[in-house]
């Protein structure tokens, strides 16, 4: 699986120029007289990383050695305009054609890409249109893979993940224009990112979804008319990536991504609907099982674990303590999450969400406000990554609280890209996809295993400063869980060292990255 391990050393090639930033940006004319220079920094980094002993760190979990689990700065070569030439003979591709040189405050030469919206099914009638962009592989990536992303909520738009994580074009949060991204997806593979379920940013049309596998069934339905129209693509092999983004509107909670693991099920399951070769998923920090599981139990011990950045007082600890205890949290990670799991993860009461007087996530949550503004997600982030990103809002606004129109919502930006003229974009829908709710169970108890099953390799990430999400353990392949324990710093990256663990039994990869929060890889890389 050469592909994902390009990917990790993607993400590892932006985390060690990220550090080599980071030391710059203090590093004024006083501050260099007395720090070391940049190589002399990087020297020292290869220095310690060797000290990792990679290899017997590998033999020592009986990895098989490859480049998955030892990343490397392979690929990071400059920022590139060039791209592969793919021709797309039928005509109506080219009315997709985006213009690489005059998207608007790109002042550099993306190279072609294609996009607009697409009908999810042939029928005369279809209202119902997701919006897409793709960029062919740039110079070198792979001309055989399609990677198609996609950010969650479920209803948050996936032009997020191409702007500011890891699309060709680059604008985080406080640059005053956007930035080729040497980092960017398409240096391995051609990448495809899609707004959906219907509903969502640009896309058209009423949602109808009443569960995950409609949402699936929509993609589905959308990447034929994709495949359709650029018929090049079909038979490629196909990846399923994209992460967890959460809208925070309180006691509002069903709003999590089930999606990932139910596209990718119903296409195993619907093996001839696509002229695709599904190779597996890689999910960023997503929720796959019951909220008080992922979310109640570890929040206490997650307090405990930064208490120094919580900084709550000690009464506000005491009664976290004891809620837990009360509520059946306390040791129920040592108790239950042990390798080889005794058995089923129990629910600690009655609740999937909490039992009355036990939601200390919320209670942690409002508590922390008080404290430590910063906290707060429509402010400014700081040791906590709670979660998100801004999104070229210059304001700091978020979501709803916009003031300015978001990139995606100016009219040269929707002209320049073929999106809907007279539609109002936003990062997170205020319509609710699920218009009846989204009765789908957990991926865990539900498609997860089998997608596992079927994958070549199929991966999580978790940020482990994420207190969205909060890393937790099912069944695949015949057993529950890992059956022996993830070994400490097990996540090396070249270059710098260990930035977190990497676990891997049954087909199933596990990734812990430290001080990363909900949107890591690439919106809050640890350093
Ligand atoms: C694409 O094709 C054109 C003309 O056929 C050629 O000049 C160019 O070098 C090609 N680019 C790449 C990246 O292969
Ligand atoms: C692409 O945009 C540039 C800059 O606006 C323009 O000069 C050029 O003619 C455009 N190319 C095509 C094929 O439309
Ligand atoms: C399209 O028409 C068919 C019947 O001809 C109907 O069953 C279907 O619901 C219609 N679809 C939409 C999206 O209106
Ligand atoms: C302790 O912290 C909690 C939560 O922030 C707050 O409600 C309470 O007033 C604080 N108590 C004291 C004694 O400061
Ligand atoms: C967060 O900050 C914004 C502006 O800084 C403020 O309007 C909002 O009320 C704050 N939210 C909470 C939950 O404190
Ligand atoms: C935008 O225009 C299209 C066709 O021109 C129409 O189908 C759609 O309903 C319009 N959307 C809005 C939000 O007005
Ligand atoms: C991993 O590190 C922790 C300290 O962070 C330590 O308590 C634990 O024993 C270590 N585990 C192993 C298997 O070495």
């Amino acid at each position: 699986m050469a592909l994902f391990g390009s990917l990790l050393a993607s993400l590892a090639a932006a985390l060690s120029i990220a550090l080599l930033c980071g030391l710059d940006a203090y590093s004024g004319v006083e501050a260099r007289r007395t720090f070391p220079t940049r190589d002399q920094i990087q020297a020292r980094q290869l220095e310690a990383a060797k000290r990792y002993n990679v290899n017997n760190l590998l033999k020592a979990q009986q990895f098989p050695k490859n480049e998955l689990f030892v990343a490397s700065n392979a690929g990071a070569s400059g920022p590139s305009a060039s791209v592969q030439n793919i021709t797309f003979k039928n005509p109506l591709a080219s009315h997709f054609w985006v213009n690489g040189t005059s998207i608007p405050f790109v002042d550099w030469d993306v190279g072609p890409s294609w996009a607009g919206l697409l009908p999810i099914s042939s029928a005369a009638n279809e209202t119902r249109k997701l919006f897409f962009w793709f960029f062919p592989p740039a110079e070198g990536g792979s001309l055989d893979d399609l990677i198609l992303w996609t950010n969650g909520g479920p209803g948050c738009s996936s032009l997020l993940g191409l702007l500011q994580e890891n699309g060709p074009i680059s604008w985080q949060h406080g640059q005053a224009k956007p930035t080729p991204n040497q980092y960017s997806w398409t240096k391995i593979s051609s990448m495809l990112w899609v707004e959906q379920p219907v509903g969502t940013g640009y896309s058209q049309g009423t949602p109808t979804a009443q569960n995950e596998e409609d949402v699936a069934a929509q993609l589905v339905g959308f990447l034929k008319q994709f495949l359709h129209v650029f018929s090049e693509l079909k038979g490629k092999k196909f990846y399923l990536t994209g992460e967890s983004v959460r809208i925070f509107t309180r006691r509002h909670y069903p709003m999590f991504t089930k999606t990932f693991g139910n596209i990718a099920d119903y296409i195993y399951t619907h093996p001839t609907l696509l002229d695709l070769e599904l190779q597996g998923i890689w999910m960023g920090d997503p929720v796959i099982g019951w909220f008080v599981t992922q979310e109640q139990i570890p929040a206490v011990d997650f307090v405990h674990k930064y208490e120094h950045v919580f900084a709550f007082n000690q009464t506000f600890l005491k009664y976290l303590d004891d809620t837990a205890l009360k509520c059946g949290y306390t040791g129920y990670q040592q108790k239950y999450a042990t390798y080889p799991p005794k058995g089923p993860l129990p629910l600690p009461g009655h609740d999937t969400f909490a039992d009355p007087g036990c939601d200390v996530w919320d209670d942690i949550f409002n508590a922390v406000l008080i404290v430590n503004p910063a906290f707060n997600c429509t402010g400014s982030l700081t040791s906590i990554r709670c979660y998100g990103t801004f999104l070229v809002s210059r304001d700091g606004s978020f979501f709803a609280l916009q003031t300015t129109p978001t990139y995606f919502d100016r009219l040269d930006v929707k002209q320049a890209i073929h999106a809907p003229l007279n539609s109002t974009w936003q990062i997170c829908t205020d319509i609710n996809v699920f218009p009846n709710g989204d009765a789908s169970l957990p991926p865990t108890f539900t498609v997860l295993p089998n997608v596992i099953e079927k994958s070549k390799k199929a991966i999580i990430m978790h940020g482990l400063a994420d207190y969205v999400l909060i890393a937790d353990g099912m069944t695949w392949a015949g057993k529950q869980g890992f059956q022996t324990p993830i070994a400490n710093d097990s996540f090396i990256v070249d270059g710098i060292g260990a930035l977190g663990t990497v676990h891997e039994e049954r087909g199933f990869t596990y990734y812990e990255v430290v001080l990363s929060g909900h949107m890591f890889v690439f919106a809050f890389i640890p350093i």
